[in-house]
Order: C-alpha cells, then structure tokens, then sequence
C-alpha cells in the first residue's frame, strides 16, 4: 500500500479548458494550459493519494499514477466527475466555459458573401464546482475552488466561495501583465472559511505542494479531533 500524508485518500482534480463546438471545426474557449490543474495532481500523487485527473483538450502529458479521464466540453466533464466520485478532496482547476452553443451545426458553417453574419445562440453551461458542492450525500470533504480574477482579486474570490458553495478558494491574479495564464509561475492567495492567505510567488508547481501539504494538514487535524 501506498505511503505518504495523503495515503487512502482519494483526490478529484479537473483541470485544462472546455471546447464547446459550434461546428465541426469551431469552438469556444477559456485560455487554460492545464499546467497549474496538472501540478496539483502531481503533488497529490506524491503525497500518497488516488487521484483521478478530469482533463480538457491540453498539451500536457497526463501525470504519470493518476488515473486520467479526457473530455472536449463542461456536460462531458461534469459527468466524468459525476462518475469518478467519492472522493475525499475535489479540487476545481479546470477553466470551464460558461457557455455553449445551443445547437452546434452539423456541418462546417459558411460564409455566405453578402456580409450576413452567422447568429449564434448560446446556453449556459452546468456549474460543475456549484453542482458537487451542494450534493446532500456523497459530497467530498473538502471542495477547493480556483478563481482567477482580473481586478478587486481577493474580494470577488471570496463572494464566489461562498456563492459557489467550495470551502477554500485559490485566487489569482489573471491579468495579462502578470504572465500568470500559460506561464509557470503564479501568486496566490488562499480563502478559507476563517481568512486569507497571500502566499508568495512561486513556480505553479510549488503552489501545488503548498496547497497539498495544507489539504494534508486540514485532514489529519480533522481525524485527530
Ligand atoms: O465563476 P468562475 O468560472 O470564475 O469560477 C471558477 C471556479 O468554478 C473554478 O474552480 C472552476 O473550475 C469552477 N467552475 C466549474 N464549472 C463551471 C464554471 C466554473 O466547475 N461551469
């Protein structure tokens, strides 16, 4: 059997963008590498953990122990996690789309030439982090959030976790000049129930043994009570 803090647990991460098609050829997308989401899993599994890692359309290599499920858009990844579950600790990394196109085409849309353009016409998509956070049973111990802000960074990370219903939230600063979106470095600050922690900038695999080392921590503090 496996050793290390996080042995016997079983750990959820998505991570990486949703495409949502709207044809064959086109879709819609956040900017997501995947590479904060895929160091998580990294450190869980360094940590002893069973992870399954819920992924969207990446360049990156699936981390080597984890059990790796891929999916194009946010129904397919709520599902797989839907499916994946129970699990100890689920953490949302993943960059889902907000919306999707109500009805993708069949065919690759055309141009017509006059200048008439095409309407698209969108739906929301599920809120997978809100969906598993409200469950009545079989909801993980512990739902960590991502939210990646441009301005007022700790104030509107702290209204989304709890309008999300996620226990922690990890926020970051997003906007461009930060170099934090496809980059490998990220500054954070963790908010909990209790308060917020600004953490200093570090590489995006660092953040991820920091936030393992704290879900570790949170977890034999809760058995030992
Ligand atoms: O509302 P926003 O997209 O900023 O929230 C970010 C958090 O919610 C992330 O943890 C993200 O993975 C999760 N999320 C989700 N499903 C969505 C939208 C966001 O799980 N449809």
């Amino acid at each position: 059997s496996s050793s290390g803090s996080l042995a016997g647990r079983h750990v959820l991460i998505t991570s990486g963008p949703t495409h949502e098609p709207i044809d064959p050829v086109r879709y819609i997308a956040n900017r997501s590498s995947g590479k904060q989401g895929h160091a998580i899993a990294a450190a869980a599994i360094a940590a002893g953990a069973r992870v399954t890692l819920v992924s969207g359309p990446v360049a990156l290599g699936a981390p080597a122990g984890a059990t790796t499920v891929q999916v194009q858009t946010a129904e397919e990844m709520l599902n797989a996690v839907r499916a994946a579950l129970p699990a100890d600790v689920a953490i949302f990394c993943a960059a889902v789309a907000d919306w999707r196109a109500a009805s993708p085409a069949d065919e690759k849309i055309k141009k017509t030439g006059d200048g008439e353009k095409p309407q698209l016409e969108l739906v929301e998509n599920p809120d997978i982090l809100k969906t598993i956070a409200h469950m009545k049973t079989g909801r993980p111990n512990l739902i960590v959030g991502f939210a990646a802000e441009t301005e007022n960074v700790i104030a509107f990370a702290t209204r989304k976790r709890r309008n999300k219903g996620a226990d922690w939230t990890v926020a970051n600063d997003v906007s461009t000049h930060t170099g934090v979106m496809g980059g490998d470095r990220n500054r954070v600050h963790l908010i909990t129930e209790t308060g917020v922690d600004s953490w200093p900038e570090m590489s995006k695999r660092e953040v991820a043994e920091t936030l393992i080392a704290r879900i570790s921590a949170l977890l034999h503090d809760k058995a030992r009570r």
